[in-house]
């Protein structure tokens, strides 16, 4: 079991806690708070033990200059203070003198939070490449590292792996949470066990379908991803989306699973990706040829509803159409009052899939979402997850 923020001393001790701030922001205005929500379990019990807490995210990707007004972490540290009801001090900077000062000059409860960490990155991506020098450097503000980063999991930062290499670590409460609850789809789920997977590709699930097919009873297939299997079954779909390099591991998949993979029988289609375009239900033996697949069809709906109604552990990752085109929002809007209907331990994963659940508001009826988006996959995947392996064990 890996140690946690429960197993140190805190008071007075600097603590250095990751946290995965990577939230949708627009001019300025945090569009989604429950990244920020979900850190604040470990924050808190920070400060109630008297550390001094130093908090570090990233936030986008950052390429160039220009990118660094958009990502900023200040509207962070706005929101930041506002749940927290006190004032969290923003380091507009990832190093030097300034954070220095301001560490040294901290009180025990006090909360900082360092500027974006992957500002690093415009430097020879010293954040994303694990800089070794990097990370000693921010592993020197602190006594204690604590990783709450569930969504980074799976990525080797200077900010994660880099301070967790240098400082007495642990993992804190989301880390903690969501491990318990992700576990349960891998050891003894309640069966009968349905996996629905959507989004664009296959190429991204390839993983989770080769290593949960055996556990789970059915993997319902929609989204973009559907196209490559309905071709690889030998059907015409159009323009719809297909990775051709992708139709062989379907094919083997399709083979060797017949009853576990589920496939849309019907979809609906449009020439246009955009708003109110002329729609039509095919059955996916009908698609024209100048017709891309942007969702599943009611009648596929109706297929889906038989395997999921008596489940009793049910996994969704990737919207099953393209929902923010409300043309093309019906099969994901449907699925999620079919799984909140039913009596099963449900579990969403994937920023697209958690925003949808937020934006047709079943969130509070999901028994779990997680954090994370390839952090969850790759949990699922049993892949490496640098940042957490790199933490110790009691
Ligand atoms: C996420 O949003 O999935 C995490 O914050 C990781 O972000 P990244 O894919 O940019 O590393």
């Amino acid at each position: 079991m890996k140690k946690t923020i429960k197993d140190y001393e805190l008071s007075g001790k600097k603590v250095i806690i990751r946290c995965d701030f990577n939230v949708p922001i627009q001019d300025g205005i945090i569009k989604d708070e429950t990244r920020i929500k979900a850190s604040l379990k470990t924050i808190r019990y920070a400060r109630k033990h008297n550390a001094k807490v130093i908090l570090l995210s990233h936030l986008g990707r950052i390429k160039n200059e220009e990118d660094k007004t958009k990502y900023t972490l200040k509207p962070v540290a706005q929101m930041l203070s506002k749940l927290l009801r006190k004032k969290v001090t923003f380091i507009d900077q990832t190093r030097g003198e300034k954070l220095n000062k301001a560490v040294e000059n901290m009180q025990n409860k006090d909360v900082i939070l360092i500027e974006n960490t992957r500002f690093e990155d415009l430097n020879g991506k010293k954040e994303s490449g694990n800089d070794k020098e990097l990370g000693k450097y921010w592993a020197n503000l602190g006594d204690i590292f604590i990783n709450d980063a569930f969504g980074t999991i799976h990525r080797s930062h200077a900010s994660n792996l880099g301070i967790a290499s240098n400082l007495p670590n642990g993992i804190g409460f989301l880390v903690e949470e969501e491990i318990k609850k992700l576990n349960k789809l891998i050891d003894k789920p309640r069966k009968p066990y349905t996996i629905i997977l959507g989004g664009s590709k296959v190429s991204d699930k390839i993983g989770v379908i080769s290593n949960l097919i055996t556990k789970a009873d059915y993997i319902l297939i929609g989204g973009g991803m559907a196209f490559t299997f309905l071709k690889a079954a030998g059907f015409n779909i159009g323009s719809s989306l297909c990775e051709k390099e992708k139709l062989d591991f379907c094919k083997k998949m399709l083979d060797q699973y017949p009853d576990k993979l589920i496939l849309p029988i019907d979809v609906i289609t449009a020439t246009e990706i955009k708003e109110n375009v002329k729609t039509h239900e095919r059955f996916v033996n009908e698609i024209a040829e100048d017709e891309i697949g942007l969702d599943i069809g009611p009648k596929t709906l109706e297929v889906f509803k038989q395997y999921l109604d008596d489940c009793k552990t049910i996994f969704w990752n990737g919207p099953v159409g393209y929902f923010e085109i409300k043309e093309f929002a019906n099969g994901t809007k449907q699925l999620l009052k079919i799984i909140t209907n039913t009596k099963a331990y449900t579990l969403v994963g994937g920023g697209d899939t958690a925003r949808a659940a937020t934006n047709f508001n079943y969130q509070d009826k999901i028994s779990h979402i997680s954090t994370g988006g390839g952090a969850s996959l790759a949990f699922l995947e049993k892949s490496n997850l640098p940042a957490l392996d790199i933490i110790d064990e009691k």
